[in-house]
C-alpha cells in the first residue's frame, strides 16, 4: 500500500495480522459482490478465508470471485439470492456448506439506499429498504445460525451512522440501520453463551463506494476531506481492517458492539 501524507494513514492488515489467521475457516458474505463488503471478503482471503458472496446480480458476484479469488490463491464462490426471499438465502447457505462443509462467518452488508424527503418517499420505497437492510438481515441470520452456532461463529452487521442524529433525507435508512443494530445485540446476548458473537461495523464516509456515490456524488472522491477529524476521507480497507479484527480471536470478549469506522467524524461538533 502507497505511504501516505495523511495523519492517518492506511495500513495493510497482512503486515499486522498473521496471513493464515483464518486459514480453514468460511465466510458468507451478502452484499459481496462490490464496495464495503468486496473489500471486507478480499481482507478474510488474504488471511486464508474461503468466501462465499451473495447478491441479486450473478455476472458481477461471478466477476468479483474470479478477481478475489485469483488476488488472493483462496477461493470465492458466487451465489445468487436476494435478502429479501429466504429461500434463495437458503440455497445460498447449501453453496457454502456443499462446497466448503462450513460458516464460520457471517457478514450480513446487503442495503438498499437514495435520498428521499420522508414527505416524499413512497411507502413500498420505504418498505424496499427496511425488506433489503433489516428484514434481510434477519433473514440472512436465519439462515446462517446453525452453521455459526455449530462453528461458533461470528457476525459482522454492516450498519451506518446516519440514524444517531436526524439525517436529512434518510429516514427510510436510518429507520432499517437502527433495526439491524438492535439485531446484532438481541443476537449477541441470546447466542453468546452458544460461543456466537455478534457486532456492528458503521461506516462513516467511504470514497468510491455505491453508498457514497449515491449520497454525496461530488464528495465521493478520495482525497483531503476536512469534514472528519482523520483529515481524508474513509477507504474500503480501513472497514475491511476492522473486520479482521473483529472477526479475530483478538476481539474474543467483544459482542454487541458498534464499532463506528468513521475517522471520528460522529465527534465532530462544528463550531455555530
Ligand atoms: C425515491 C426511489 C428511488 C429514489 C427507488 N425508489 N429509487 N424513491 N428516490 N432515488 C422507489 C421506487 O420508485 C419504488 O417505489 C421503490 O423505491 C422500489 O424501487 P425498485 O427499483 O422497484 O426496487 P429494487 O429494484 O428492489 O431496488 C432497491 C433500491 C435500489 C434500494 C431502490 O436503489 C437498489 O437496488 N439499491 C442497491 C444498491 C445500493 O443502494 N447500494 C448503496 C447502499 S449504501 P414506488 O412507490 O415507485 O413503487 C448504504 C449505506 C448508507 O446503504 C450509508 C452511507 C454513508
Amino acid at each position: 500500500m502507497a505511504p501516505s501524507a495523511y495523519s492517518q494513514p492506511l495500513v495493510d492488515s497482512t503486515a499486522i495480522f498473521k496471513p493464515d489467521l483464518f486459514k480453514g475457516k468460511v465466510l458468507f458474505c451478502t452484499g459481496g459482490g462490490s464496495g464495503i463488503c468486496r473489500a471486507m471478503t478480499a481482507a478474510m482471503m488474504r488471511h486464508g478465508a474461503d468466501a462465499v458472496i451473495v447478491g441479486r446480480k450473478l455476472d458481477r458476484l461471478s466477476q468479483t470471485a474470479k478477481e478475489l479469488s485469483e488476488a488472493t490463491g483462496r477461493t470465492c464462490v458466487p451465489a445468487q439470492a436476494d435478502v429479501r426471499q429466504p429461500h434463495t438465502l437458503k440455497d445460498a447457505v447449501a453453496t457454502a456448506t456443499d462446497k466448503f462443509g462450513r460458516i464460520d462467518f457471517v457478514i450480513c452488508g446487503a442495503a438498499g439506499n437514495f435520498l428521499a424527503p420522508i414527505s416524499g418517499v413512497s411507502e413500498n420505497a420505504f418498505r424496499t429498504v427496511v425488506e433489503i437492510d433489516t428484514i434481510g438481515t434477519y433473514n440472512t441470520i436465519k439462515a446462517t445460525l446453525p452453521h455459526i452456532r455449530a462453528s461458533k461463529g461470528s457476525y459482522i452487521h454492516v450498519s451506518a451512522t446516519l440514524h444517531y442524529r436526524g439525517t436529512p433525507y434518510q429516514a427510510h435508512v436510518s429507520a432499517a440501520k437502527a433495526g439491524v443494530d438492535a439485531l446484532s445485540a438481541v443476537l449477541a446476548v441470546e447466542e453468546g453463551p452458544h460461543g456466537v458473537r455478534s457486532n456492528v461495523i458503521s461506516p462513516g464516509p467511504i470514497s468510491g463506494t455505491e453508498g457514497m456515490e449515491r449520497l454525496s456524488p461530488k464528495g465521493s472522491q478520495t482525497g483531503h476531506f476536512p469534514g472528519t477529524p482523520a483529515g481524508r476521507m474513509g477507504d474500503v480497507e480501513d472497514v475491511a481492517n476492522a473486520t479482521v479484527f473483529l472477526f479475530s480471536d483478538a476481539a474474543a470478549f467483544i459482542t454487541g458492539q458498534v464499532l463506528p469506522v468513521d475517522g471520528g467524524t460522529e465527534h465532530l461538533r462544528t463550531q455555530f
